[in-house]
Order: structure tokens, then C-alpha cells, then sequence
């Protein structure tokens, strides 16, 4: 890697004393006194690691429809320190509180659409804010600082836990193509497809990852190159164009991915391309695994037809941009789409990993089988 331009660090490496993500660098933390959200400016990486610090839900919200924070289950755990930081400003009586913490909830659900862990996590801060509404203000803020510290602390269990389970498919010596990044960045910490691979290293497998650049935003090539070199896990970048070409030849043994939506048939929302990716799969034998917590699964949402596809700007496709400048790739008359996610359907798939067990076939079945009872 001689041409790699070293990271450039500021603002905090290490933003908490024990940070809950467990690793060398934390997507999103609360710090001790529940006031400030640290966050890795995801955009800047790999050149610059710079950590920035917001006290107030509205960065929290402009931090993730930025995407300075990405990936579904981080910005569920963003979404609700954001909500605590709502609270911090709120002194007033019980209603004046719900009224402040439904106002912030809003403009927090409507930063993504596509991944359901926002909504999950919203629901779920919900629900603690009605039972604690009623409560002193610092009482308030230390219940809701709690459960979301416990999203994001069973966001890394359940991480770990699908990484154990999706461990066992991989082969030793093999060489597993990812796309996007579902890494300890994307999540609250270890990762979910890039669990499953930290999990098969730590198994003692001999593995090589190839991580798929994933235009526009080159989660790929950026964050998965930097997240699994920085662990020692053998990583190369191909261009998306490069994947066919690379299954046909055989280099690739097994794609695993993650996931932003599992529908209640097993269709998955995943980063535009990954469609792409299954088909290929599907054509040259390669097998197709996501690995997914069961917060990502909306049993609502009966197919891939309902989940909703965030359109981004036309401008990430349009322009490129390389540390502080941005250069146009397009002729100016011409209009860019740019929808941020696909639709790849459950019979593509041949795994899905998560917390609760391996839904395979991938199927409703198979989900209802995994889903925990209803209350
Ligand atoms: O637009 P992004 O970068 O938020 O998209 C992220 C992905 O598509 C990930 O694969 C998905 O969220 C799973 S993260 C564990």
C-alpha cells in the first residue's frame, strides 16, 4: 500500500475512556455526563480521522443525513444519543418534555428512509421517553442516556453473534467479496458482513477480502479498505465494473454483505449495486450470504416492493470529491440519478445471519421461525 496517504488524525482518537464500540476508533460515542455525541467524520476517511463533537440533536440529525455517520444500525445508535442531547435541553413539566422529544424524534426519522434501525431505535427511545416523562430532568436524560448506551452495546453483541454464526460458512483459504461497508464504522462496533470475516480470522481462517469501491460515495473502497487493513485482514479494492470479470474468472469464492432492510418475505435493501452483485452470484455459483442484526428485519414491510429508497443527490454522482475539492465528472446539461440503495430479492440470497439465528433458506418462513414472541 506505498501510495495510501496516511490518516491524518484530529479531534479525539480515542473519544471515551472505554469506548463502547471496543475498537481502535468508534463510529458514534455518548461521553461520560451524557452531554456530548462524539462522532468520526465518516466523509473524510481514509485521508483525515477527525473526530467531531455535537451537543445538540439538530448536528446529530444533519451528521447522519450527511452521512458523517452511515451504515443502519449506527444510525439508529446515533439517532437515539441525538434524542438524549434533546433531553439535556429540557427542563420543563412532562407534556412540554414529550412535546420536545416528539419534535426532535421527527426530524431525526426523516434524516433516512431506507434503513428501518432508525425507526427501530426511535420506537424504542420512545417508549422509555413515555415511562420517564414524568421524572426530574437529570433523571430523565440519565434513563434515556442508558438505553441508548444498551442499542448500542447489544448493536456490538449481536454483531458478535452473527459474526460467530456466519463464520462457520466461511472456507479457509477462501477469498470473499464485500460491497459498501457493514464494519465496526457502520455499526456499534465489530460489524456484520465484516463481522462474519473478523470472526473467521479469529477462527484461525486464512481469508482475503475484496472490497467492491461501491460508487458514488466509495464506502468500499474508503471505509471497508481502511476498517479491515487497519485490523490486518488481507484487503484489495476492485471497481464495481470488475466483479463479473472477477466471478467469472473464479477468484471469488463468497460474497457477504450487509444489510439496511430485511422485508418480511426475506427481500434485502442494500447499497445500490448490491443487486448487481447477487445476480452475477447467482449466474457463476458463488454463494450469496448477508448478515443482518434483527433490527434491521421489518416484519411490516411484507416485501421489497414497500421499503422505501432514499434518493440522494444528483450531485454525489455528478462530482467526485477528493479531500477538500470537488471535481464535475459530467457535462453540465446532464441530469444524474442517484438512488442510494437496491432491492435484491430473499431467492438470491443464500444465508441471512443474525443475533437470533441463520434464516436458510431465506424466506418468510424461515424469518418467523427466528422472530422473538410479540408483547
Ligand atoms: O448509505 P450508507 O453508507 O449508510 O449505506 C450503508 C449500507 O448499505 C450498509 O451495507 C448497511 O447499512 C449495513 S451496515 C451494517
Amino acid at each position: 500500500m506505498s501510495a495510501f496517504i496516511p490518516t491524518l488524525k484530529t479531534g479525539r482518537a480515542h473519544p471515551h475512556p472505554e469506548p463502547l464500540s471496543g475498537s481502535a476508533f468508534s463510529a458514534v460515542e455518548l461521553m461520560p455526563g451524557d452531554r456530548t455525541v462524539v462522532m468520526l467524520d465518516q466523509r473524510l476517511l481514509p485521508r483525515q480521522e477527525r473526530y467531531e463533537t455535537f451537543q445538540r440533536p439538530e448536528q446529530v440529525a444533519d451528521a447522519i443525513s450527511t452521512m458523517k455517520v452511515r451504515g443502519a444500525p449506527a444510525i439508529g445508535i446515533s439517532a437515539a444519543y441525538g434524542l438524549v442531547l434533546a433531553a439535556v435541553f429540557c427542563d420543563g413539566p412532562r407534556d412540554a418534555f414529550l412535546e420536545v422529544m416528539s419534535t426532535t424524534d421527527g426530524m431525526l426519522r426523516r434524516t433516512r428512509p431506507t434503513a428501518v434501525n432508525l425507526a427501530w431505535a426511535l420506537d424504542r427511545m420512545h417508549r422509555t421517553v413515555v415511562r420517564i416523562a414524568a421524572e426530574a430532568p437529570r433523571e430523565r436524560v440519565t434513563a434515556l442516556a442508558a438505553e441508548a448506551r444498551a442499542i448500542h452495546v447489544e448493536d456490538k453483541l449481536a454483531c458478535k453473534k452473527m459474526g460467530e454464526l456466519g463464520a462457520a460458512s466461511v472456507r479457509d483459504g477462501s477469498t470473499i467479496l464485500t460491497h459498501c461497508n457493514a464494519g465496526a464504522l457502520a455499526t456499534g462496533g465489530y460489524g456484520t458482513a465484516l463481522g462474519v470475516i473478523r470472526a473467521a480470522r479469529d477462527a484461525g481462517k486464512k481469508i482475503r477480502v475484496l472490497s467492491a469501491e461501491t460508487r458514488p460515495l466509495l464506502q468500499g473502497a474508503r471505509l471497508t479498505a481502511w476498517e479491515l487493513h487497519k485490523d490486518g485482514i488481507d484487503v484489495q479494492t476492485i471497481t464495481d465494473s470488475m466483479v463479473g470479470s472477477f466471478m467469472a474468472r473464479g477468484l471469488i469464492d463468497q460474497v457477504i454483505v450487509g444489510a439496511d432492510r430485511v422485508a418480511r418475505n426475506g427481500d434485502v435493501a442494500n447499497k445500490i449495486g448490491t443487486y448487481g452483485v447477487a445476480c452475477l452470484a447467482q449466474v457463476h455459483g458463488v454463494p450469496f450470504d448477508v448478515a443482518a442484526p434483527w433490527s434491521t428485519v421489518d416484519l411490516a414491510c411484507p416485501d421489497g416492493a414497500g421499503i422505501p429508497i432514499e434518493e440522494r443527490s444528483e450531485r454525489e454522482v455528478s462530482h467526485v470529491t477528493l479531500g477538500e475539492s470537488e471535481v464535475q465528472i459530467m457535462p453540465d446539461a446532464v441530469r444524474a440519478h442517484n438512488p442510494a440503495f437496491d432491492v435484491t430479492p430473499a431467492r438470491l440470497i443464500r444465508a441471512l445471519y443474525t443475533e437470533l439465528g441463520t434464516a436458510s433458506p431465506l424466506d418468510a418462513a424461515s424469518l418467523a421461525r427466528l422472530a422473538p414472541p410479540t408483547r
